[in-house]
């Protein structure tokens, strides 16, 4: 089942819908991405240096018979490794542990601001991306501030900005400042990492119950009708196959304003990881 694409500012395409690989690692993770990939019809494969999974996505992709060229593997940089000459060896290493020559797509983690690198690892993403180890680059978890300083200093605006957004935390202000730049908000932890009751939500099955649809899927057509590309993880064929499965409906304007409704703003945050105050050094 192949899903519908979105163009980015660089001129290259990515499809609405991914898979997150939060937890999807060794054999049995390996099993599951491919059956993600041959059985269900996944491309992009989300993943990270934090994720301790790259061997099994570069295991997966070694095992599928779709080619290469049709998959879009995304990675991203851990804050470690901000500066320069740090960030393109571990760019280098990441393609060496999945047994890749160059990424889809590659992402800044996290801006991590009070260690103040973040400008100089996205120099190191546009030189990589001259050197034709990654496609298209991008960031995650910036806020406004973050992206206009990237804009700013190295005239080089990201493709897509990967952020938390679920129903309880529709992050809108920040969808809208991406959309303004031009760039692609990706949606993570669509269903509050099932932390939250997002998938118990009254309102959402309602929603749900209206299309006979799951509440999942409610959720995943909010994000395709705002535009905004969703990366669901799951280790599940029947999930995967219903992550997928989005396209047999449309919600109306009430319906998105219900969701849109059931923000609770910062407090909604799952684990409460502001981009300007959580650090991961890993
Ligand atoms: N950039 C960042 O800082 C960042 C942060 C967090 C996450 N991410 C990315 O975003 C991805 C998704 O976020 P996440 O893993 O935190 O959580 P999530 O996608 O919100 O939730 C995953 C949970 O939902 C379950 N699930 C999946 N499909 C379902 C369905 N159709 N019905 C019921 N339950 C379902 C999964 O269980 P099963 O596996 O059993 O289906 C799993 O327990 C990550 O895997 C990662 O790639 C990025």
């Amino acid at each position: 089942m192949l899903n519908r694409k979105y163009d980015l500012n660089d001129g290259s395409t990515l499809p609405e819908i991914g898979l997150g690989t939060v937890n999807i690692r060794g054999a049995k993770g390996v099993n599951s991405i491919v059956t993600a990939i041959e059985e269900n019809g996944y491309r992009l494969i989300d993943t990270s240096t934090n994720y301790n999974n790259e061997g099994a996505v570069g295991e997966a992709i070694r095992r599928t018979d779709v080619p290469r060229e049709q998959l879009i593997i995304s990675s991203k940089l851990p804050g470690s490794a901000h500066d320069y000459d740090k960030a393109i060896t571990m760019i280098q290493e990441s393609l060496y542990r999945i047994g890749i020559d160059y990424f889809d797509k590659y992402l800044i983690h996290w801006p991590l601001p009070k260690q103040d690198k973040y400008v100089e690892a996205w120099q190191a993403l546009i030189d990589a991306q001259k050197f034709g180890l990654i496609k298209t680059i991008g960031v995650s978890n910036f806020l406004a501030e973050h992206l206009e300083r990237l804009i700013d200093e190295t005239g080089v605006t990201p493709a897509t900005n990967q952020i938390e957004r679920h129903p309880y935390f529709n992050n809108k202000e920040l969808v809208e400042t991406n959309k303004k730049h031009g760039i692609l908000t990706e949606a993570w932890s669509p269903f509050g990492r099932k932390i939250n009751d997002v998938l118990e939500n009254p309102v959402i099955k309602e929603i749900a119950d209206k299309y006979a649809k799951s509440p999942a899927q409610v959720i995943i057509r909010w994000n395709v009708q705002n535009g905004v590309l969703v990366i669901p993880k799951s280790d599940s064929k029947a999930h995967q196959w219903e992550n997928l499965d989005v396209y047999g409906f449309e919600l109306t304007e009430e319906d998105l304003e219900a969701i849109d409704g059931l923000d609770k703003g910062e407090p909604g945050r799952v684990e409460d990881q502001h981009p300007n105050e959580y650090e991961e050094y890993v």
